[in-house]
């Protein structure tokens, strides 16, 4: 098995030596700059980790399909920032602030299709199945997408809901990376099913993971505003509990009208964030979510019982597990 420091520095120089388009430059700068401005890069470490539970070798047919899956990423995030209109991305402006909305939407189509061009590199053998694949998960995260955007306007969302969303938007694609890896080896059915149920479950483990940090993070680790979800009402797993534990009690008319407060300036932004953030804490919602990412862990570990992989290729997989979600321990 390849070690993890490995596959980390193929990840780092696949991105460090990544080229696009060069003309015209208002269409192909902000891909340049939001892969220069860095990102966790877990969704091609991921595949190559699955990749090397089969093979030693890490020729360009997998180098390329792996970096596919953060470009794609990537063009989620550009057209996830004007949706949420978010300001920050990785520390830096997002694409919408620094050039306009314009721009952010025709660089991301561009790069979608870009990575395209790079998944359609997989070896010849399993390229039909890897561009399903790839093609599934896509459209599963633009669902993903518009129910996220469908539940701003909603009061509350039932928890199951929530799941399902954010299986679509998130999940599905950490999911695909790991089976992603495996299919590109050739591997048999049942690690490849698998790894894509681990994905999955560590995928739901991680957006909880953010929409935690989202409310409790320090933003010069997250790279993103604080606070952002409950200024635009955003339905994340805190607010999903937080209702469902104030219901039937005094403390859940307190909670609607604190959800509802009006948010356009500075001051009014930072008094909701406080006021939603006292209610979450009164209600025990932090500890709750940091248990349910750790349930979430534990669930991607046993979705690879009968998987037939060996014991170093599980302990690759729970370190990679580890790291996903260690950073809200
Ligand atoms: C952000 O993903 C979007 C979510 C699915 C929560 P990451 O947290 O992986 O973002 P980068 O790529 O590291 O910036
Ligand atoms: C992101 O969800 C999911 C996708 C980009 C597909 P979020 O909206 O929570 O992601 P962040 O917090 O902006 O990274
Ligand atoms: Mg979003
Ligand atoms: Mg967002
Ligand atoms: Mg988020």
């Amino acid at each position: 098995m390849t070690s993890d420091q490995k596959i980390r520095e193929s990840v780092a120089s696949l991105f460090e030596n990544i080229a696009f388009e060069s003309e015209p430059a208002g269409l192909y700068d902000p891909l340049r700059y939001m892969i220069s401005i860095g990102g966790k890069r877990l969704r091609p470490a991921l595949c190559l980790t699955a990749w090397h539970l089969f093979r030693d070798d890490e020729p360009e047919e997998v180098l390329q399909p792996a970096a596919a899956l953060e470009v794609f990423h990537t063009f989620t995030l550009i057209h996830d920032d004007i949706m949420d209109r978010s300001p920050l991305r990785r520390g830096c402006p997002t694409v919408w602030k620094k050039w306009n909305g314009d721009t952010a939407i025709l660089s991301g189509d561009v790069m979608l299709i870009d990575a395209y061009k790079r998944m359609a590199k997989a070896p010849a053998a399993v390229a039909g199945e890897a561009m399903e694949l790839f093609s599934k998960t896509a459209a599963e995260v633009c669902e993903g997408q518009q129910y996220d955007m469908d539940f701003e306007s909603l009061a509350s969302v039932p928890m199951e809901d929530y799941i399902r969303m954010i299986t679509l938007k998130t999940a599905v694609l950490l999911a695909a990376s790991a089976k992603m890896g495996a299919v590109l080896a050739g591997a048999p059915a049942a690690a490849k099913d698998a790894l894509y149920n681990y994905g999955l479950e560590l995928g739901i483990a991680f957006q909880i993971a953010d929409d935690y940090l989202d409310a409790y993070g320090d933003e010069k680790v997250f790279g993103k505003p604080i606070g952002g979800d409950i200024v635009n009402n955003k339905k994340c797993w805190l607010t999903t509990e937080a209702q469902k534990r104030a219901a039937g009690t005094q403390t859940e008319a307190v909670l609607a009208a604190a959800l509802e407060s009006e948010a356009d300036d500075p001051a009014q932004k930072s008094a909701k964030i406080n006021a939603v953030r006292a209610i979450y804490d009164e209600l025990g919602v932090p500890q709750a979510a940091l248990d349910e990412i750790r349930r979430y862990s534990a669930r991607a570990l046993a979705a690879l019982e009968g998987s037939g992989l060996d014991e170093a290729c599980l302990g690759a997989l729970e370190r990679f597990a580890d790291s996903l979600v260690g950073r809200v321990k």
